[in-house]
């Protein structure tokens, strides 16, 4: 018998034990900035030194983390289902901790690309991405992140996958960014939606969800038991 699809929707609440700060739990500043400051197409316009060292801050932090149990949990659930992850979140602790189907929606922090040719996406060496770093066409690279008022071109993908799920997680995410949050209405209206996360989220209560009020690393082997017991 082929496995159930299980499709995780994941954003920065599952690297928070990991050491990687949430957004939305510290009064609209990010590591001290103001987003649109840092993560937005104004931002990079007006002071783009400012954004590439944010980025490298970051990336650098992430060098520096591990997975957690929240992630190695979700690998685990690939014993029992077919498991797609589409996460919201920059950091590649889903796939260093081994799971095998990730979709980023909000790009990725150990990328960059050519600021005149989307197409142009390189995996970085090391944390530090430099003003005068080039693409093969001569133009500045940038980070390969989705800033806030920029497209988000794997929402399409994500949709498809969503609206294929047999079971839907979703874990670490205050719901509040769209097109993301928007993933849950492509769910078919029979899927079991769990949803993992120490405080509420934006959701709509139905007959069809279950809240397991857990931080990741306790919640999602509590949904393992659920689903496989
Ligand atoms: N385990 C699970 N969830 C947690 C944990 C934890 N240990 N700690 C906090 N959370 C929850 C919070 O309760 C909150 O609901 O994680 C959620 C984090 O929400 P946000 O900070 O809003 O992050 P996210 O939903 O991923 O943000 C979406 O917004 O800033 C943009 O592009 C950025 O991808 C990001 C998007």
């Amino acid at each position: 018998m082929s496995k159930k699809k299980l499709v995780v929707l994941s954003g920065a609440g599952i690297s928070a034990e990991s050491g990687i700060k949430t957004f939305r739990d510290n009064n609209g500043l990010w590591e001290n900035h103001d987003v649109t400051e840092v993560a937005s197409p104004q931002g990079w316009a007006k002071d783009p030194h400012l954004v590439l060292d944010f980025y490298n801050q970051r990336r650098k932090q992430l060098y520096e983390c591990q997975p957690n149990n929240g992630h190695y949990g979700l690998v685990e659930l690939e014993k029992y289902f077919e498991v797609s992850i589409i996460t919201q979140n920059i950091d590649d602790l889903h796939e260093q901790a081994g799971s095998s189907d990730v979709l980023h929606l909000h790009g990725e922090l150990k990328k960059v690309r050519s600021t005149t040719d989307e197409s142009l996406v390189y995996d970085l060496e090391g944390w530090e991405l430099k003003w005068g770093d080039t693409c093969e066409k001569g133009s500045q690279l940038r980070p390969h992140i989705v800033w806030f008022g920029e497209a988000v071109p794997a929402i399409e993908t994500a949709i498809e996958i969503a609206a294929r799920a047999d079971i839907f997680v979703v874990v670490g995410t205050s719901l509040n960014v769209y097109p993301a949050a928007g993933l849950l209405n492509y769910v078919p209206s029979a899927t079991p939606i769990y949803i993992i996360d120490p405080h509420q989220p934006a959701f709509t209560p139905s007959k069809n969800i279950t809240f397991i009020q857990e931080k990741g690393t306790e919640g999602v082997p509590q949904l393992i038991n659920l689903l496989t017991n």
